[in-house]
């Protein structure tokens, strides 16, 4: 029997799903029951009924996600040393410091922050939907973290007044871009449609056709009728986009865009976390309570 074989007969026994992040190894995406963006993950593990094992494969602020949305189920990481670096990048004390200087202003964060964060904030956003959080609020000016390219990108489309927090918090796979890869590709494929993560620089995303989301850019993909794409975004995506798009050409706009964290995570380790039940991830209930308070509100707002 195949190590596929034997998750996919674990999986059955204990009753569990796998949720794969579109960072994930191939083989991992190809065996996982949903695959996508850190909003469409948050919201499968929410919205499970049936299972009563989530296998989150990804990183710790996502599983720590699904087990404030759905405190219920065992929420399992593959991987228990799979940390994202940015979410590590703010503090409750950097917000509390923060707060001290503006404290009539509202607190935005970014899903990529660890729940004790998250329950001080006001709302949460992903990178999907943050132009459309910062609009629905009621505020010229707001606090959010920690990603500072993401909030700059957020300025330009709101208007708005964004103060970073922390000054400069970033994502180290997605600083490996630069915009001269994206120019001397452009020679070779002129035509290609470039497609950029808002996590990448802001001369980054003055390269970019498309700006959005890994979901988001593999529905743009999908949808535009441009057969040659440039992707500004990590490398396990380009294994979804070639799968949902065969007579497409995908271009990574740098080769070695691997984030590290999500690299953790392998089959073997996937199968060993399911069959010992081990590297539950849970979020004490005082602070899973604000911090679901934060992700409900982002859910409530319509798209
Ligand atoms: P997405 O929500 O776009 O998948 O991004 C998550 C992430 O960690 C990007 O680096
Ligand atoms: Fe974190 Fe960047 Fe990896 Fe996403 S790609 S999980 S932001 S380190």
């Amino acid at each position: 029997m195949t190590l596929i074989d034997k998750i996919i007969k674990l999986k059955k026994e204990k009753n569990a799903v796998i949720l794969a992040h579109n960072y994930q190894r191939p083989e991992i995406q190809d065996i996982a029951d949903y695959v996508g963006d850190s909003i469409g993950l948050s919201r499968k593990a929410m919205e499970e009924k049936e299972a009563e094992i989530i296998v989150f494969s990804a990183v710790d602020f996502m599983a720590e996600s699904a087990a404030i949305l759905n405190p219920d189920k065992k929420v399992l990481l593959p991987t228990l040393g799979a940390r994202c670096p940015m979410a590590q990048m703010l503090t409750v004390d950097e917000i509390k410091r923060w707060k001290v200087h503006y404290p009539l202003v509202p607190v935005i964060l970014y899903v990529n922050t660890l729940a004790s964060a998250k329950a001080y904030c006001d709302i949460c956003c992903t990178s999907a939907n943050a132009v459309e959080v910062v609009n629905s609020l009621d505020a010229e000016t707001v606090l959010f973290g920690p990603d500072h390219n993401l909030a700059e990108y957020v300025q330009r489309k709101t208007g708005k007044t964004i103060i970073p927090i922390p000054e400069r918090g970033f994502c180290p796979t997605h600083l490996l871009f630069q915009p001269e890869d994206v120019q001397v590709l452009k020679m070779k494929y002129p035509d290609a449609v470039v497609m950029v993560h808002p996590e990448c620089s802001v001369e980054m995303q003055n390269t970019a056709d498309f700006i959005g989301s890994t979901s988001q850019m593999c529905r743009y993909a999908r949808k535009t009728n441009a057969e040659k794409f440039i992707v500004a975004t990590e490398e396990g995506i380009i294994h979804r986009l070639r799968k949902e798009n065969p007579r497409k050409q995908f271009i990574l706009a740098y080769e070695d865009a691997i984030c590290p964290n999500m690299k953790l995570n392998t089959l073997e380790r996937l199968y060993m976390a399911l069959k010992k039940e081990k590297h539950g991830v849970s979020v004490p209930e005082p602070i899973a309570k604000k911090a679901r308070k934060a992700l409900e509100r982002m859910f409530e707002l319509k798209s």
